[in-house]
């Protein structure tokens, strides 16, 4: 394969669903082939949405910032992969259509899982105090996520592994010729 074109490969699902765990994996088995950079909502929010919260317009100002420095790195190569949220359907065509007509492939995953297991995993513990009325405006619970309509993968986190998660998405993006 000539050197690898870049692309945008956009996790998209609630907290705790698996964007993080799912794109660190994938990001490892790209490496090597390409230059990956990880765009995760916790890190980007650190250094590139600080001050933003989580009121509609600020997780769309977060979106569209992570969009824009995706096109930027892509348009110069690197495969990259964000893990936010990016819970309205709005803000993410928004961003899929401007990487496509700037000629940059875009995939979107959907991280799937059910409210019930989220809640039973609650990795960050934030569901226990999102429900306690502790965390206003949280995903899910109050705060909305609008699932995508046409995800090119829908990962159920679960009820599949990560590994299988992972070959889906990397059967998705060898049949579009993104990756070996
Ligand atoms: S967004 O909607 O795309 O702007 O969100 P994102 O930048 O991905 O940030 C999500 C992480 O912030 C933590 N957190 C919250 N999530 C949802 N709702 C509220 N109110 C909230 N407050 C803090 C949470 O740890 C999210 O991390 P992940 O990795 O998704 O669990």
């Amino acid at each position: 394969m000539d050197r690898p074109g870049g692309f945008i490969l956009w996790f998209t699902g609630m907290s705790g669903a698996g964007k993080s765990t799912l794109s660190t994996a994938v990001r490892r088995r790209l490496e090597g082939g390409h230059s990956v950079e990880v765009l995760d909502g916790d890190e980007v929010r650190t250094f590139l949405s600080r001050g933003l919260g989580f009121t509609r317009p600020d997780r769309e100002e977060n979106v569209r910032r992570i969009g824009y420095v995706a096109r930027v790195l892509a348009r110069h190569r690197v495969a990259v992969i964000s893990a936010a949220i990016s819970p309205y359907r709005e803000s993410r065509d928004e961003v899929r259509r401007l990487a496509t007509e700037a000629g940059i492939p875009f995939i979107e995953v959907y991280a799937q899982a059910s409210l019930e297991a989220l809640v039973q995993r609650d990795v960050k513990g934030l569901y226990k105090k999102a429900l306690a009325g502790e965390i206003p405006h949280f995903t899910g619970i109050s705060d909305p996520y609008e699932p995508p309509g046409a995800p090119e993968v829908t990962v159920r986190t679960d009820a599949e592994t990560v590994e299988a998660g992972v070959e889906r998405i990397l059967a998705t993006l060898r049949e579009r010729k993104l990756t070996a």
